[in-house]
């Protein structure tokens, strides 16, 4: 559905913040991009979501396609239109707007009113806390109620793929839990969705599939159940003192090519 072939992006005259990063993205379940801070993921969301240019970034190599098409440095209008739908990091949702006009903002691609109609009743099922609280204002929810409402009014623009940008971002931990729940629910209903997070615990545990960004490259991919037995990925991101003798703390080696030992992973070499 989504496939990314040897992307390379830079912002500005910079050393590029992505270097060569291919990925492809089936057309069901979810897929987790993990990564540490500055590792290029949100770079990665944008580039897909044809949003980078307001950014002042740029793809200089390689190619995105969605749907067999050619996509690369297409603008958001389009990918919206054709069915890539991002919550981008930090929610951005309408705070003087209700959360009702906030969901019907989501919408305004889609031509159908009984469309419309129908997934907003859908919404309101699915988070219930929108449904009491519809004639509020965004900027009177709390932290988690905004996100949902970020993820709500994204799926009212029917997407084919919802690319989420660290949904779980600080919140409690409940409500992570919360938000992980909802994500395999959006997927289970027939939205493929590729979620970004640095909560690699909660990403492990609601996607099918997963793949490491460090310094711009792929450096592990793989079916979670596989990632999650993987040392590094339990030493580097799930705080697990994955060799016994070796303490977990910050100066661990990154994952990469010739580190780590990892033999039941597919390993890109970048
Ligand atoms: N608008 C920008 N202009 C210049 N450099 C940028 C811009 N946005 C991001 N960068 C740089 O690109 C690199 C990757 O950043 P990016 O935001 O994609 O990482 P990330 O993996 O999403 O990190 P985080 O986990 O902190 O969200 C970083 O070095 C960052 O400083
Ligand atoms: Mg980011």
């Amino acid at each position: 559905m989504l496939e990314i072939d040897g992307l390379v992006v830079r912002y500005g005259a910079r050393a590029p913040v992505l270097r060569g990063v291919s990925l492809d993205v089936g057309g069901s379940g979810v897929v987790a991009l993990l990564g540490s801070n500055g590792a290029g993921k949100t770079t990665l969301m944008r580039a897909v979501s044809g949003t980078l240019g307001l950014y002042g970034g740029g793809v200089t190599e390689g190619s995105v396609r969605f749907r067999g098409e050619r996509i690369t440095g297409a603008d958001t209008a389009r990918t919206v239109v054709q069915g890539l739908v991002q919550v981008p990091e930090g929610r951005h949702i309408f705070a003087g707007l209700t959360v009702e006009e906030n969901l019907n903002a989501g919408a305004l691609t889609v031509r159908s009113s009984a469309v419309r109609e129908r997934t907003r009743r859908r919404m309101y099922e699915l988070f219930p806390q929108l449904a009491e609280r519809r004639r509020a204002r965004g900027g009177t929810l709390s932290g988690g109620e905004q996100q949902m409402l970020a993820i709500a009014r994204a799926l009212m623009a029917q997407p084919r793929l919802l690319l989420l940008d660290e949904p779980s971002l600080g919140l409690a931990p409940r409500l992570v839990h919360l938000v992980g729940e909802t994500i395999r629910e959006i997927s289970r209903e027939g939205v493929p969705v590729l979620l970004v997070e640095q909560n690699a615990a909660m990403a492990l545990s609601v996607a099918d599939s997963a793949c490491v960004l460090d310094l711009g490259r792929v450096v592990l991919s793989g079916p979670t159940d596989e990632l999650a037995q993987s040392d590094d990925v339990r030493r580097l991101y799930l705080g697990a003192d994955a060799d016994a003798g070796q303490s977990a703390g910050g100066s661990a080696p990154r994952p990469g090519p010739g580190t780590g030992n990892t033999p039941t992973l597919s390993r890109w070499s970048g």
